[in-house]
This record gives C-alpha cells, structure tokens and sequence, in this order.
C-alpha cells in the first residue's frame, strides 16, 4: 500500500491500482505462516471489465497487505476469470503434485471461467506456494449448460474424505452441491433451492462448520463490568453463506446466511428466513479462509463495496477494498428458559500479532451522563491518519424519554480539514435502534449518486438490561474511507464506506445527546490503529 498520500486505508487490503471486487481463493499457508488473499480484479481500468483475473495480496497480521499483482489470467480477452475458491490439497488427491512441492502449499483454485458462450468451473494449480498457476489440462471440471453458474467454493468435508463444491445456478436461485475425490471428478449429490430472500441472482455460495459457544444472558450490570460466557466443549454446525444481488434489504448488494446441518450431501436448513450476514450497504460476496491456525472460529473476509455505486466511489487510482478479516463462532443463547436462538457473531481481527504494540489509549473517559446543553469533544491526537478504533458502552434509560422528541446520543465524527464533512452515528431511544448517517460526506459524491444511501439503520438488542437501563456496546474501526461497526460483542455487524474530501480524515469525535437524561456514557475508548 502506498499509505496515506492517495487517502488509503490502511489496514485493509486495496489493489495499487485498477478495480478490485470479491476476494477468492483464501487460504493461509502453514509452512510461511502467510496468509493469502485473491480477489477480482481488472488491473488495466479503474471499473470493472475484462479480461478479469485474479489479483493476489498476502498478510502476516491480517492488517498490513503486499500486494503482488495478477495471479491467474483469463486465457480471452473477452473473457474472465471469475470467482472462486482455494484449497490445500495435501494429500495430493489431484496428482497435480509431487514431493517437491511442500504439503502445506498444495494450492489448487477452482474458479469460473466466464466467456460469451458460458460459465464454467475450471482448476488451477500452484507449485511455488500460491504466486504462480498453472491450468489444468482438460478444463471444465464442472458445467452446466448455462451462462450464469459460478462461484465455485470448495471445502473439505472430513466425515465423508470428499472434497465439497458450492457453486450457484445464480437466476433459479439454486446452489448446487457437488462432491469429489480428486478435484477433477465431481458429482452432483443435491441442490439447495428456493430459501431466503428470492427473485435476485444467488452469487458466492460457501458452506462452512462453525464453532458454538453457548452463552449465559448477558449479566453487565452497572456497578460491577462482568460479562460470563460458558464455554463448554466444543460443538459444530453448519453455515451456508448466500450472497444476493440485487434487492438486499438496505438496497443493491448483500450476504445472507442459513444455520443449518450438512450431512456430507444435503444442506438442510433449520429455517428458510432470510438473515443478515451485516446490516451496512458495504460487505458483499464473503468468503472464508481454507484453512486457518485459530480453529475456535471461521475467519472469512468480504469485499466493502455494492454493486450499485463501486464504479463511481471517489478514489484515485484504484477502487474498492476487503474488510477486515473476521472471526464467525456461532452463538447460542436462551432468551427464556425453553427457547434456543442461534446468532452468527463476528469479531474483527485486529493485532493478531498481539505482541509489540497492544495500541495505547488515547483517550479514555467514562461515567458522563449527557444533556443537551453541553457536548463532549474527543480530538484524535497529532496528525490525524484516519485509522482508529473506538468503543463504547452507554446505557439509556428510556423511561425518561418524553415522545414528543426525538431522543438521540450522536457521535459525530468530524474531518480534519474541513469539519462540515462528517459522519453521523448514534441511537435513538424511542425506536431502540441506532443509526448511520453518511449524507454530510464528501458532498458532491453523495448527492450525485442516487443509491449511496444516506441513513441506515441497525436495530438492536441490548447488550445487557440493569432495571431501566438498556446497555449498549459498540466497537467501530474508522480507517480513511471505510467504517465497521460492532454492536454488543459482534452479535450485529455493520460495514459501511463513507468519502471525504482528499486529505480530509476523520479528526474529532463530538458526542451529543438531543435531549437531558436518557443517555449516559459508561465508558469510551479510542485508540489509534498506528500500523
Ligand atoms: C459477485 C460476482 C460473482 C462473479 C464476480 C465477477 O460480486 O458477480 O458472481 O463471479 O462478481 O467479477
């Protein structure tokens, strides 16, 4: 990454220059200790266009990206290679390798090749740990007499020793799943149809085993900060990831998800409803990690962009970026003693390596019970380079809402140029809901652009409840030009970008409530993310 001079995030993962969308082929190297990410992309234009291929970005942190250019190219130039998927295959099960080539860096992707005449799967192999490819020889692998049928995600299914397909029959809304012994050979075994939001085109399709944690309601109570969660052994189960588009909830592009059981050939869902993977309009077409040294959780990463408006956003010479990689367990809990519900939480990663630099606090404050006379201002420190991290827990006590006003707490987080370019987050006590309000960014790109929504909403549960206190908690990560939220310990998520002026980066936070009373701020927290 070239830093701040082009107003560049930082900590996520951006191409140099060209067009960047969905990250493909994850996977983390054991023998490096490195982590690989591919991803769409058109080096030669800053939208999207063919020939597509497959750009390629490694991490030791998970933070820091080198980029390393194009990976795997489409053999057309009217032509692409589309999204798909890594694996390691250790065992050679492909006869692709030989002792040479070390175990742990048996890379072989599986993506579409996208032509005029069709979509089919096709296999490439690596045998210089995942820099280089090679086509196999009789491609396809996979077709199915169509012009949309892609993004083949493969998995290892340990119960049965197959290797599992997911690739989406994406206009009949149909995930077809296909099983192999050797990668080349694959049989159909079920398809997965006709659930969740229906009538837009099924994209990015992966099953993943999921860890459980099951918790014990949330007992934060005011005067003692505790929070348990029991832990019991180790449970699994199933997730399949569903990217739509158009016609998600918040508009245009979004990822849903189904908890349910796989049994090797079926995925069978314990509901067909619809759920939200994130609440922001920015985190489409989420993938998961092959393979991955922490097996507590599901690391995937998702591309921070929507197809309604990736080809305009406001940045110069390259657009779009990957989120921040997260960590998936699913979370148990019984709201009443003979209810069970299943919640997918997501938690960023942030300093993996956890060692030299456990980021100083820069500002820390807590116990202000706020009124709407006096605002609190938390400057960033120094030379502002839009990268951060803040969290904070506030309770609202909604018995002294009073209905004929709108009762807000505001964080207003301002530019450091120019502070008529800010970002609005908040909540709102009559609703119970909080908010996202980007419409006093960069101006001219918000208004010229009909589906960069303005406001977004996030509803949500209390994180804990103390007599007529709800208690909320939120995590957001601020870095140039992309904002992700967390609510209550990553039981919601919300991933939104947001543009300001070039060289304007977010530089104070305002906290302000609209009315006297309701809201107090227990504690908040912000650290610079200095990389
Ligand atoms: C999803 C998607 C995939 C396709 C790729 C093309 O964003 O449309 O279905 O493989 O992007 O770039």
């Amino acid at each position: 990454n070239t830093g701040k001079a082009a107003d560049r995030p930082l900590i996520h993962a951006t191409p140099d220059s060209g067009w960047m969308n969905d990250p493909n082929g994850l996977w983390y190297d054991a023998k490096e200790k490195l982590y690989h990410l591919y991803y769409q992309y058109n080096p030669n234009d800053m939208v999207w266009g063919f020939p597509l291929c497959w750009g390629h970005a490694t991490s030791e942190d998970l933070m820091l990206w080198k980029n390393h250019g194009v990976a795997i190219s489409p053999a057309r130039n009217d032509s692409g290679v589309y999204s798909g998927s890594a694996v390691i295959d250790y065992n050679n099960t492909s006869g692709f390798f030989d002792d040479s080539v070390d175990p742990r860096q048996r890379v072989v992707a599986i993506w579409t090749y996208n032509t005029p005449e069709s979509e089919t799967q096709y296999l490439s192999y690596s045998t210089d740990g995942g820099y280089t490819f090679q086509e196999y020889e009789h491609n396809p692998v996979v077709e199915f007499n169509s012009t949309q049928f892609r993004d083949p995600k493969v998995i290892w299914h340990e119960e049965t020793q197959k290797w599992i397909m997911t690739v989406a029959l994406c206009q009949q809304y149909s995930v077809f799943i296909y099983s192999s012994e050797n990668l080349k050979d694959w049989t159909l075994e079920s398809k997965f149809t006709d659930s969740g939001l229906l009538g837009f085109q099924y994209e990015a399709p992966g099953l993943a085993k999921i860890p459980v944690t099951k918790a014990t309601n949330n007992n934060y109570t005011l005067e003692d900060n505790s929070y348990d969660v029991k832990n019991n052994d180790t449970e699994y189960m199933w997730v399949l990831f569903l990217a739509i588009n158009p016609g998600g909830p918040q508009g245009g592009s979004f990822n849903q998800y189904f908890i349910g059981d796989f049994n090797g050939t079926t995925f069978t869902p314990f509901t067909h409803q619809t759920r939200m993977l994130d609440f922001g309009k920015d985190f489409y077409a989420f993938q998961g990690f092959f393979n991955s040294p922490d097996d507590s959780s599901y690391l995937g990463i998702a591309w921070t962009s929507n197809w309604q408006y990736s080809a305009y956003v406001p940045t110069y010479p390259w657009r779009s970026s990957m989120s921040l990689p997260r960590r998936f367990t699913i979370q148990q809990y019984s709201p009443t003693p003979e209810s069970v519900q299943l919640n997918l939480n997501s938690v960023p990663v942030l300093n993996l390596a956890g060692d030299d630099k456990p980021s100083e606090s820069r500002y820390a404050l807590s116990n202000k019970a706020l009124n709407s006379t006096a605002n609190l201002t938390i400057p960033i420190e120094g030379t502002p380079t839009g990268t951060f991290e803040f969290t904070v827990t506030f309770a609202c006590n909604s018995t002294t809402v009073v209905n004929t006003q709108s009762a807000d707490l505001n964080f207003f987080l301002k530019g450091s140029k120019d502070q008529t370019e800010y970002l609005r987050l908040g909540h709102n006590a009559q609703a119970a809901a909080f908010f996202i309000d980007r419409g006093n960014t960069k101006v001219e790109f918000v208004h010229s652009n009909p589906f960069f929504t303005n406001r977004l909403s996030v509803n949500g549960e209390p994180w804990s409840q103390d007599g007529s206190y709800s208690i909320y908690k939120v995590q957001g990560i601020v870095d140039v030009n992309i904002l992700e939220l967390f609510f209550n310990e990553g039981s919601m998520a919300s991933t939104n970008t947001f543009f300001l002026s070039p060289g304007n980066f977010i530089g104070n936070i305002e906290i302000s409530s609209s009315v006297d009373g309701v809201y107090s701020i227990l504690d908040f927290d912000l650290k610079e993310l200095d990389v």
